[in-house]
């Protein structure tokens, strides 16, 4: 079978991690005998040092053509100055928006082998396996109205949510949990927002179409604080935007690092999978990135992508193998441990499928 994989590479550490992810897809190929052509376009500060717009209409386009994409990862301080339309971070919220991928799933889990790398109680987190399942086309990052007053002296942005956006992504949450332990949290601050309000009363009403599941509610500030004392009670978690992005990296430090994250963005038809770390300007370069997020969201590629469950569990079984080899990267060794190359790191993996 022959299939497609959009690879956007991106700046810093992403072209790194793009290219172990692309190591393991060649040994998943050769297994399973597949065929995937993977193609590569630019994307972020890289489209923009090539001349090309922060998301260039070939990249565009080839993103649009229904094929799944995955993005290294995107930022570079270089163009930080740039104004907020042509800004990095800008090029990427209208790359997901573009593909129309409003449910971002950030699963956390804690690796056996990696219980000395969490900053918490370890006897807390291990056996932690979450997913956030974050709202990612709405909220704080698009509201309008938004700016900066003509004076400079204050600023303002919009959240908002409508009916139809929290139903749409509370269906895929719900769904999520019927296929995991049948329960959701969904995490607001409906103490005090208005769009939480709407939004604990939306997933409420939602929870009468999925009866086998049970629907749990906390505030943002009490999870934040929960997550950190008692990870593994955790199994969905459902929530807007801006909790999500700052929840998945509170995730990332629970498990040991947040390089070990992978995600994967689903909407009509179209995803987006990349991992949860950002594109590391200082680490770019050196070969010792972490590429467990990036290869993680190859796994999703083929779970959510491509029905190839089989192919998810090998990659994921892979890395859970060389992770309790004793290989690790350079953000996970403390101590007398000794760092693996990202790019060894990706041929262990790639050995172990
Ligand atoms: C993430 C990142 C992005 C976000 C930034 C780079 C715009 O932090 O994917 O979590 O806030 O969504
Ligand atoms: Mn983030």
């Amino acid at each position: 079978m022959t299939r497609s994989l959009v690879l956007l590479p991106g700046d810093g550490i992403g072209p790194e991690v793009v290219a172990a992810a692309d190591v393991v897809l060649q040994a998943v190929c050769r297994r399973f005998d597949h065929r995937i052509d993977t193609r590569r376009y630019p994307m972020g500060g890289a489209a923009l040092r090539a001349g090309l717009t922060v998301y260039p209409d070939e990249t565009r386009a080839a993103c649009l053509e229904g094929v799944p994409v995955l993005l290294g990862a995107v930022g570079d301080p270089a163009f930080d100055h740039l104004p907020r339309d042509q800004k990095i971070e800008t090029g990427l919220l209208a790359l997901r928006s573009s593909m129309g991928v409003y449910a971002n799933l950030r699963p956390a889990r804690a690796w056996e082998g990696l219980e000395d790398a969490t900053p918490f109680k370890p006897q807390r987190t291990a056996g932690t396996d979450l997913i956030i399942v974050r709202e990612l086309l709405g909220g704080l990052y698009f509201g309008e109205p938004r700016g900066i007053a003509a004076d400079g002296r204050s600023a303002f942005n919009t959240m908002r949510y409508s009916e139809d956006e929290v139903v749409r992504v509370a269906r895929v949450a719900f769904a999520l949990a019927r296929g995991r332990s049948r329960r959701l949290l969904s995490v607001d601050k409906a103490n005090v927002l208005e769009t939480s309000q709407l939004w604990r009363r939306v997933v409420t009403a939602l929870a009468a179409d999925y009866p086998d599941v049970s629907l749990e509610h906390q505030y943002v500030d009490a999870f934040a604080m929960n997550l950190a004392l008692n990870p593994t009670r955790y199994d969905v978690v459902l929530t807007e935007n801006l909790f999500g992005d700052i929840l998945s990296d509170e995730a990332g430090a629970v498990c040991g690092s947040l390089g070990l994250l992978p995600s994967a963005s689903l909407g009509n038809g179209g995803a987006l999978y990349e991992p949860v770390h950002g594109s590391a300007p200082t680490l770019a370069g050196r070969d010792v990135a972490n590429p467990v997020g990036a290869i993680g969201s190859l796994a999703l590629v083929f779970r959510h992508s491509w029905h190839g469950e089989e192919e998810a569990r090998a990659i994921e079984a892979a890395l859970a193998r060389t992770i309790r080899d004793g290989h690790r990267t350079a953000d996970l060794v403390s101590g007398r441990q000794t760092a693996t190359s990202c790019s060894q790191f990706a041929r262990l993996v790639a050995e172990r499928v």
